[in-house]
């Protein structure tokens, strides 16, 4: 059965609004676990926007069930995952200018750096996911340079309008998920996902993992965060 793992990155968007100390994104961590989450996802920006270092050490020591760090494959990054040992690390593609990720990675431009950081990851016992578009290239590469899974790039479902467009963007998922199985890795997906649409991605049999951030922390203002995440968790097992 498919899992949920929430990315908490918003809770310590909303402290850094004010630069104070509340709210703790390891409160919200606590939350979401008592709720049944299966992870905490956090992504340490480098311009530390959101989530900062002291964030991710006290989740390391935290959270019980899975530690899900969101990164990209920056030198100084690539350093911290090393010292603080995550459960897992999901390597993004990240631009300053922009509000979240918004492309996939490119593993095949930037193959023999992801082979380098997969070899660093899986010294200290972490699993490597890479976050990509359901593209071919990207999937192969991914498995050629050892990685233990890959998230889905949902974003493009996400945005598609219409039945026809909707239709087409679950087709390139399922795509994505057969290949990415044939070539041994686990799949994940994530991405713009929402209570309105998780219903038909969370239907494709194979996707194991979601990480879902944003729609989660919107609910949360106005149920608690233990509510919203209990309410995508039955979502997602809903068949
Ligand atoms: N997966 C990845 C790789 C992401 O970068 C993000 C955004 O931080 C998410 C999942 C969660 O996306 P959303 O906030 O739209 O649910």
């Amino acid at each position: 059965m498919a899992v949920l793992n929430v990315n908490i990155d918003h809770v310590a968007t909303v402290r850094q609004a004010r630069l104070t100390d509340e709210p703790d994104p390891v409160w919200a961590a606590v939350q979401c676990e008592l709720a049944g989450a299966n992870g905490i996802t956090v992504h340490l920006r480098q311009d530390r926007r959101h989530i900062c270092d002291r964030d991710v050490r006290i989740l390391k020591e935290t959270v019980a069930c899975k530690l899900n760090l969101e990164m990209c494959m920056a030198e100084p990054i690539v350093k911290i995952a090393e010292a603080i040992q995550p459960d897992q690390v999901t390597l993004v593609p990240e631009k300053r200018a922009e509000l979240t990720t918004e492309g996939g990675l490119d593993c095949v431009r930037h193959q023999t750096r992801l082979a380098e950081v997969v070899k660093r990851m899986h010294k200290k016992r972490i699993l490597v996911s890479t976050f990509i578009a359901p593209d071919a290239e990207q999937i192969i590469a991914s498995a050629q340079t050892h990685c233990d899974a890959i998230e889905l790039h949902t974003g493009m479902y996400a945005n598609a309008k219409g039945p026809g467009a909707i239709r087409k963007r679950l087709i390139d998922l399922e795509r994505g998920r057969d290949l990415a199985m044939e070539n041994k890795l686990v799949v994940h997906a994530g991405h713009g996902l929402t209570y309105r649409n998780i219903a038909d991605v969370a239907r494709i049999e194979g996707l194991c993992e979601f990480n879902i951030g944003h729609s989660i922390i919107a609910r949360a203002v106005f149920v608690g965060i233990g509510q919203a995440t209990a309410e995508m968790i039955k979502l997602i097992h809903k068949k």
